[in-house]
């Protein structure tokens, strides 16, 4: 494994074998306290972060690692490509985790560095968060093969990180958008060719009518980072969607997921998003295991 970019460029075992790592360091983190001892990793941002910067620096430090945060807005673009940027990292650092807008800038970057870069959103996708999921629903559910995950709102980076996970990992995932919210049309045929590989299924669907009973279901913001849409036609377009006690009830879910950061009353529900049925922090807590997990896989070549 080079760069964790995009979960389509790596195959079941190796997913499966970051799974089965991030479950061993999050059960016995004593014995990785020096897996990144006296490396150093740079966090680029262009976009804001909570929990994925605050769960890469506190995973790195407790791999014994050190990270320095850089204001993507600051260091690229304007004051010099995307490319400098990256080879010049490479020369103080073991890893870069960006966080960018254009998936362009993370492939510019990978070519620039000799060390390796980390996915930490794009506007693509979001294949650190899919891992934490799997990871989250692996603990909650087990044999990932015959879970069957339901998506409900906007089909961009998250909902196109989780096609291709529940897709390399055998999982049922249907993804219901309203009309012209739909994930990328050749991200979706591929997971559905890794899906016919795995024994597993991808399926999109616009009618909430169509939705068939699931484990869980899983939303997200209906504006996401950078994204300009006007406020009147989103609700119009997204109102029916929101996830709600009644839609949790009618797909018999056992659990709710959500990225974060969540808007109460719009995509979901208060009494969804903070109620029993939710895995939200969960989900959070696992980013860092898994993201550990991918670290130590890159910069150590540990495999599970
Ligand atoms: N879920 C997630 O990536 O959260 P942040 O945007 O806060 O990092
Ligand atoms: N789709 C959201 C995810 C945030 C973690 C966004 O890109 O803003």
């Amino acid at each position: 494994m080079q760069d964790f970019l995009m979960l389509r460029d790596h195959s079941p075992q190796q997913i499966a074998g970051l799974l089965e790592l991030s479950h061993t360091i999050k059960q016995r983190p004593g014995q990785w306290s020096s897996a990144l001892q006296g490396k150093s990793i740079a966090l680029l941002f262009e976009k804001p972060s909570l929990r994925t910067r605050a769960s890469f620096a506190a995973g790195i430090n407790r791999l014994g690692g050190h990270s320095i945060f850089l204001d993507g807005a600051e260091v690229m673009g304007k004051r010099e490509p995307v490319s400098d940027v990256g080879s010049n990292l490479a020369l103080w650092h073991e890893a870069i985790v960006a966080r960018v807008f254009a998936q362009n800038t993370l492939t510019e970057l990978a070519k620039a560095s000799d060390k390796p870069v980390i996915n930490a959103l794009s506007d693509q996708c979001h294949p650190c968060q899919a891992m934490a999921d799997l990871l989250t629903l692996q603990e909650c559910l087990g044999d990932l093969g015959k879970v069957h995950l339901t998506w409900i709102g906007d089909g961009n980076n998250v909902c196109q990180s989780l096609m291709a996970g529940t897709a390399l990992t055998g999982m049922h995932f249907q993804v219901v958008t309203p009309e012209g919210y739909a994930p990328d049309a050749a991200l979706l045929a591929e997971a559905q060719a890794f899906a016919k590989a795995s024994g597993g299924s991808v399926t999109l669907e616009h009618r909430l009518s169509q939705l068939q009973a699931t484990d869980a279901v899983y939303t997200d913001t209906w504006l996401s980072m950078g994204q300009q849409r006007d406020a009147d036609q989103l609700l119009r377009d997204f109102a029916p969607y929101q996830v709600n006690s009644a839609l949790m009830s009618r797909l018999k879910a056992r659990y709710f997921m959500h990225c974060l950061p969540a808007y109460r009353g719009r995509e979901v529900s208060a009494e969804v998003v903070d109620g029993p049925q939710s895995l939200i922090l969960q989900q959070a807590e696992n980013r860092m295991h898994a993201q550990n997990a991918i670290l130590v896989t890159l910069l150590n070549g540990v495999e599970a």
